[in-house]
C-alpha cells in the first residue's frame, strides 16, 4: 500500500478549485507508455501548466501496475529536473468496478473515475458513494459520470448520447458525495466523433460538426454552480495527422473531432477538466508512418519513437497554450 503523496503526486480538488475560478480547463492526458508520458510532462513543464496523468483500466493492463506507480513518480521527479515544479495528478480513467478503483487507490493513484453511467441510476449512485467513501478516507478525489457518451468505452458501445438529464445532478452530486462529474453533451470518445452527412461544409470545403449542447451545460452550471464538470472524448482529430497516416499507408476514414473553439468555449465555463487521448494516438501514428515511409532502412526504435515523441510534445504545448488555457497556471 502506497499514498500518492508519498509519490509527490496531488489530488485533483485545489486544481480544479483554481481552474474553475480562473476561467480554464487542466488538460488530462491518457499515457500507456514511457515516450507519451516524457512528451505529456515535458509539455506542461515548458508551459508551466498543472496536469492530469491519466491511465485506463486497459492501459493498466498494458503497462504494468507496478511500473505505472514508478512512472508516476518518475514524472514528479522528471519535472523536477527539467527545472520547474508542476502539480501533477496520477488519475485512473473510467474506473468500472470498486475493486479497481480501490486497487489503484492503494497503489498510489491520486485521483479516481468511477464511471457507473451504463448502469441504472440509483446502481450508478449506490456504486459512486462506495468508492467515494474508500476514496475519501485516503485523501483521493473521485471523478463520477452522468449520461452517456455515443461511440466505444472500453468494450461497451453506445449506438446515441444520452444527454446528462440536468434534474438529475443535485441528488447525484449530494447523494454520493463526488468531487467532478463527467457529463454527456455531444463528445464522444475515439477518432470518429461525427459522421460526415452531420456535418455542415464551411466556405474552404472544411466539415464543421454539430455544435456541442451548451445548452445543457448551462443549465447543469445553473443545478450545481461552481461544481467542477469533466469533458471526455474532447481530441479534436488534428486533420493534418488523418492526412498524414493516409498518406504513409493508413486507412482513417470519417475521422472527424471537437473543433478548438468549442473546447475553448467549453475550458471557460464550469468544465475544469477535458480528456484528450486520441489526438496523441494520431499524432503518434502519424509521426511512426511518416519516419517508416521516408527512412525505411532505419531499425533502431529511438528513430521513429524520439521524434514521435516531440511531435506528441509540439501538440501538447499547443492545446495548453491554445486550447485549454492551462499554460502558466502551474
Ligand atoms: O476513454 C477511453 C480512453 O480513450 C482510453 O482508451 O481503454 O483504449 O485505453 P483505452
Ligand atoms: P478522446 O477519444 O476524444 O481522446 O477522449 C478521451 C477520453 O475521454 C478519455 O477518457
Ligand atoms: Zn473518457
Amino acid at each position: 500500500m502506497v499514498s500518492y503523496k508519498e509519490l509527490g503526486l496531488v489530488n485533483s480538488k485545489e486544481i480544479f478549485k483554481k481552474a474553475m475560478e480562473g476561467k480554464y480547463a487542466i488538460p488530462a492526458y491518457n499515457f500507456n507508455n514511457m515516450e507519451q508520458m516524457q512528451a505529456i510532462v515535458a509539455a506542461c513543464v515548458e508551459t508551466k501548466s498543472p496536469v492530469i496523468l491519466q491511465v485506463s483500466s486497459g492501459a493498466r493492463k498494458y503497462a504494468n501496475q507496478t511500473l505505472l506507480r514508478y512512472m508516476a513518480q518518475g514524472a514528479v521527479e522528471y519535472a523536477k529536473e527539467l527545472g520547474y515544479e508542476i502539480p501533477i495528478v496520477l488519475h485512473l480513467d473510467h474506473g468500472d468496478t470498486f475493486e479497481l478503483c480501490k486497487s489503484c487507490i492503494d497503489m498510489g493513484f491520486s485521483s479516481v473515475m468511477i464511471d457507473g453511467s451504463h448502469h441504472s441510476y440509483e446502481d450508478n449512485v449506490a456504486l459512486t458513494k462506495k468508492v467515494v467513501e474508500y476514496a475519501h478516507a485516503h485523501g483521493v478525489t473521485v471523478e463520477g459520470e452522468l449520461g452517456v457518451l455515443a461511440g466505444v468505452e472500453d468494450d461497451v458501445v453506445a449506438e446515441h448520447h444520452t444527454y446528462t438529464q440536468p434534474e438529475e445532478v443535485v441528488d447525484f452530486v449530494t447523494r454520493t458525495g463526488v468531487d467532478s462529474l463527467a457529463i454527456s453533451i455531444g463528445t464522444s470518445h475515439g477518432a470518429n466523433k461525427f459522421k460526415p452527412e452531420q456535418c455542415t461544409r464551411d466556405e474552404n470545403g472544411i466539415l464543421i460538426p454539430p455544435p456541442l449542447r451548451f445548452d445543457i451545460l448551462e443549465e447543469i452550471e445553473k443545478q450545481i454552480p461552481g461544481f467542477p464538470i469533466v469533458l471526455h472524448g474532447a481530441s479534436s482529430v488534428p486533420q493534418e495527422y488523418v492526412k498524414m497516416i493516409n498518406e504513409y499507408g493508413g486507412a482513417l476514414k470519417d475521422s472527424i473531432g471537437i473543433p478548438e473553439s468549442q473546447l475553448r468555449k467549453a475550458a471557460q465555463s464550469a468544465v475544469c477538466k477535458i480528456n484528450i487521448d486520441s489526438d496523441g494516438r494520431l499524432a503518434m501514428t502519424a509521426k511512426v508512418r511518416e519516419m517508416f515511409a521516408t527512412q525505411p532502412a532505419e531499425f533502431d526504435p529511438r528513430k521513429y519513437l524520439g521524434p514521435a515523441r516531440d511531435e506528441l510534445k509540439k501538440m501538447y504545448i499547443h492545446k495548453n497554450k491554445e486550447v485549454l488555457g492551462s499554460a502558466g497556471k502551474a
